[in-house]
C-alpha cells in the first residue's frame, strides 16, 4: 500500500521493534503510525461500540484513529510516537478479531 521513497530511504537506518508479539523492521526516524502504514498493518484498532475498523488519517494528532498501545501505555496516538528500537506495539483490536483490547 505505502511505499518508502528511493530518494529518501536509507536501508541502513531501519530499527527494529515488535508489533503484535512479532519482531518487524521499519524504517528509523518515522512515526509509529507511518511505520503501520508502511507495514501494512491496518487496521490499527476497532472501535468499542461497533468494532468498525480504524487506521491512521490525519497523521498530525486530530482525529485519534490511530490510538495503539506503545510499551504496554494504551490509547497512544501512533502519529505523534516516534519508532524507537525495541518499542512494543500492540494493535487495540476488537473481540471480533480475535484479540480483546
Ligand atoms: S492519525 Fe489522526 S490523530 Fe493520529
Amino acid at each position: 500500500m505505502f511505499k518508502r521513497q528511493q530518494d529518501v530511504a536509507n536501508p541502513g537506518d531501519d530499527i527494529v521493534i515488535e508489533l503484535d508479539g512479532k519482531t518487524v523492521t521499519v524504517p528509523a526516524a518515522v512515526s509509529v503510525a507511518a511505520a503501520l502504514l508502511y507495514l501494512d498493518a491496518v487496521p490499527t484498532r476497532n472501535t468499542l461500540v461497533s468494532g468498525a475498523p480504524r487506521a491512521p488519517f490525519c497523521m498530525m494528532g486530530v482525529c485519534f484513529e490511530c490510538l495503539i498501545e506503545v510499551d504496554g501505555v494504551s490509547d497512544q496516538r501512533a502519529c505523534q510516537v516516534q519508532v524507537q528500537p525495541g518499542m512494543r506495539l500492540r494493535r487495540q483490536l476488537s473481540a471480533q478479531d480475535g484479540d480483546i483490547t
